[in-house]
């Protein structure tokens, strides 16, 4: 699979993606704004091991965002278990140097439609620490709806945040 976009590639993670993806990863602003099991500081180590990981995946979910030839973010689509199976959930980031150019509103979008058109998924959805407005602004231009603000669902960096719900469905 690969999805040439107006200002990237949507693509699967290759072995040879560690150098750039450890590169960019490792940048406490990312971090602030995404689980803890993202690891920092962002190592090799965790570049090849996450690689190993997303490659053997099936069906492969995690998708890596080129640009100018090199990894530079990740769009992560989680399968729900049991009675979810059908809804899967997103996470992003994108390296800090790229921001605030569309990047990932346009991968976002292509994201989502590609997995709502190849399985057999009826929603996704997203939660968004409430301290992050390019993200959740990011999820409304690509189509999601707001669902819910959860209060005191996250406790990250010491902090205890609302986080916000949003979701797209079919
Ligand atoms: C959040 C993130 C993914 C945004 O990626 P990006 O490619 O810069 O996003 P885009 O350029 O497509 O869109 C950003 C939007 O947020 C807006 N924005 C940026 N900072 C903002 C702020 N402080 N308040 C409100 N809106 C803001 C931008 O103006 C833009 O909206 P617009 O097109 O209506 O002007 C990126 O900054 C990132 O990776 N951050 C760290 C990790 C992260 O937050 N991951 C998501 C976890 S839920």
């Amino acid at each position: 699979m690969q999805l040439k976009l107006e200002r990237c590639i949507i693509r699967p993670w290759r072995l040879d993606d560690a150098e750039s993806l450890a590169r960019y990863a490792n940048n406490g602003k990312i971090w602030l704004a995404v689980r803890d099991r993202f690891p920092h500081p962002y190592t090799m180590q965790d570049a090849h091991e996450f690689l190993q990981r997303a490659m053997t995946e099936q069906p492969e979910m995690k998708f890596c965002i080129e640009m100018e030839g090199a990894a530079v973010g990740g769009v992560g689509v989680h399968p729900g278990q049991d009675v979810h199976r059908h809804t899967a959930t997103v996470g992003y980031w994108l390296g800090e140097d790229f921001w605030g150019r569309g990047i990932m509103t346009e991968a976002v979008t292509a994201v989502t439609n590609f997995c709502f058109e190849n399985f057999p998924l009826r929603r996704i959805s997203a939660e968004v620490f409430a301290n992050n407005p390019a993200s959740a602004r990011v999820l409304e231009k690509a189509g999601f709806i707001f669902e819910a603000r959860l209060k005191n669902h996250v406790l990250k960096d010491g902090q205890v945040l609302d986080s916000l719900l949003y979701a797209r469905t079919k």
